[in-house]
């Protein structure tokens, strides 16, 4: 029997996702016989994952969001390495194990990889380059990440700072017997003490309002150092950062681009084959403004 894989969010408020759209044009662009739908309750996570093929409820895979990110961890068979080095995972596989006779979800992390992939549409390397990170959550814990590994001098700056002086801890050393990766941290209005050739806006500061209140940057600061601008936030798409780095000549990243290739990187952990991209990017569009 053909059975309708079904996969889905996991989120708590999750009636404004834009991943349905997304997944389901995918699915319908690919000819993949399955549904994408919303979850917005953790409680069932042990249940739902180990519900049987051919259940009606049975699910393929998750996407995970705010705020199940690390409390999913613990219904997890397995957790990829940099779910582990990052406390959180946002992408869930369900497979069958042992001839079929049990289920097993694994986690992975994808948010660093849709993050590095659309720093890449602007900027080919990030090896050596200094780049501030906005922020120490969860989101600004995945984008360290990326850049530590692949080789930028970064600058965590945070409004709590003993939180930004943790991401340092946990990242100077990537892994045992790794080489230490250069890595600082300080408060958010240290900025100017810092040389940056790519700014990242990874707080929550201003989500679901008018954008960012506060600004944590100045117009001098980005005259003088002319940093690419990439703001995580979507909602507006020109946040008033953004909107500010226009104004001063600076090349920008708008935060839609990380959301679709952190999608399209779960599309691939889940089918083995590549995303309908351009299809993902074309639904995306249709609901940023
Ligand atoms: P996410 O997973 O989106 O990163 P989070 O883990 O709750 O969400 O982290 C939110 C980040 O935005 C934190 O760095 C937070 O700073 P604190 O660690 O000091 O709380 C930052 N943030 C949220 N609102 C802010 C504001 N008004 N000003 C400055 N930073 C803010």
């Amino acid at each position: 029997m053909n059975v309708t894989r079904i996969y889905g969010i996991l989120a708590h408020p999750v009636g404004h996702s834009l991943s349905p759209a997304m997944f389901n044009a995918a699915f319908a662009e690919m000819g993949i016989n399955a549904k994408y739908e919303v979850f917005e309750n953790l409680a069932r996570g042990r249940k739902i994952f180990r519900l049987e093929n051919s259940s009606p409820g049975y699910i393929s895979g998750l996407s995970i969001s705010l705020p199940y990110k690390e409390s999913v961890i613990e219904f997890l068979d397995e957790v990829s390495e940099d779910v582990r080095a990052i406390g959180a995972c946002n992408t869930v596989k369900i497979q069958n194990d042992d001839g079929d006779v049990k289920k097993i979800a694994i986690g992975f992390n994808t948010d660093w990889i849709g993050f590095m992939e659309a720093l890449k549409e602007k900027i080919a390397s990030v090896k050596n380059l200094n780049v501030i990170v906005l922020g120490a959550g969860g989101a600004a814990r995945a984008i360290v990440y990326g850049l530590i590994k692949e080789g930028a001098k970064v600058v965590v700056l945070n409004r709590t700072v003993e939180k930004a002086a943790k991401i340092v801890k946990d990242f100077s050393k990537l892994c045992k017997g790794c080489e230490t990766v250069p890595i600082q941290f300080g408060r958010l209005d240290e900025i100017e003490n810092f040389k940056c050739d790519v700014l990242v806006q990874a707080t929550s500061a201003g989500v679901g309002t008018e954008g960012i209140e506060e600004s944590f940057v100045s117009e001098e600061f980005l005259q003088k150092n002319e940093p690419v601008v990439f703001d995580i936030i979507y909602k507006p798409l020109i946040t008033p950062l953004l909107q500010m780095a226009i104004d001063n000549g600076c090349d920008i990243i708008t935060g839609e681009k990380m959301l679709l290739n952190q999608a399209v990187k779960q599309f691939e952990i889940w089918f083995g084959e590549k995303a309908p991209k351009d299809v993902m990017n074309k639904e995306l569009n249709k609901f940023i403004v």
